[in-house]
């Protein structure tokens, strides 16, 4: 049923192995699954395609608002339609990740998006990945968790996951952006990365990723939200 089934939300900076992370925890629940970031990016995407600027905020918050957007779950990856074409790997560039989180800065895009996320919402249960789950979008989530690592293990992360996609980058240069997108998404006036007052802050550095998956699956089965494991 939309708005009474359970929430996980999982908020952190880029590269803390949140997408991973939520995927395999909404797998093993059952549960479905919101990657919000695909949101914005999918709103960069469309503004590139449509000619609107990045500052235009009434252009942006229009298309935001209008998205014509399918997810397609499939076995280990979801498939994304924008406007009917198939956008999956177009979205994951780095520069539509920088252009995303400009548009993530503007408050009408956030606004466009906000009903269209919490529709999300529907039973069993949902597992929300993004930088906001826990402050905004889910206010009263059942569990919030936000996931850290640190920058250089974050940038160690993304190169590894790009070349295993064969694409040549820097690790330094990765740092860089990592840093910069950090810093905006922290310091942008509109809900801004940051822990719920509520969340339990869990620092994946030094830890595997079915690690942390079994620390999140005994934290909901503590609360009675999932099978004891
Ligand atoms: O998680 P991601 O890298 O796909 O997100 C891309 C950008 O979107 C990120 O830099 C900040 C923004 N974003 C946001 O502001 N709020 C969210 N809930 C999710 C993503």
């Amino acid at each position: 049923m939309k708005g009474t089934a359970p929430v996980l939300t999982l908020d952190g900076p880029g590269g803390a192995g949140k997408g991973t992370i939520s995927r395999l925890v909404a797998e093993r629940l059952g549960w479905h699954l919101l990657d919000s970031g695909a949101l914005y990016r999918l709103t960069a995407l469309a503004a590139q395609r449509h000619g609107v600027a990045l500052d235009d905020e009434p252009g942006l918050e229009r298309l935001a608002s209008r998205l014509d957007v399918v997810f397609v779950a499939e076995e280990q990856s979801t498939r994304i339609l924008l406007e009917g074409d198939d956008v999956s790997r177009a979205i994951r560039t780095e520069q539509m990740g920088d252009a995303a989180s400009r548009v993530a800065a503007l408050n009408g895009v956030r606004q466009g998006l906000l009903q269209r996320q919490r529709d999300f919402r529907q039973a069993p249960g949902l597992v929300a990945d993004g930088r906001d789950m826990g402050t905004v979008v889910f206010p009263e989530a059942e569990l919030k968790v936000f996931l850290t690592a640190s920058p250089e293990e974050r940038a160690r992360r993304r190169h590894l996951q790009l070349q295993q996609a064969g694409v040549d980058a820097s690790l330094s240069s990765l740092l860089k952006e990592i840093q910069a997108r950090d810093a905006r998404d922290m310091q942008r006036s509109v809900a801004p990365l940051k822990p719920a007052d509520d969340a339990i802050t869990l620092d994946t550095t030094s830890l595997s990723i079915p690690e942390v998956v079994e620390r999140l699956t005994e934290w909901l089965a503590q609360r009675g939200l999932a099978p004891a494991t």
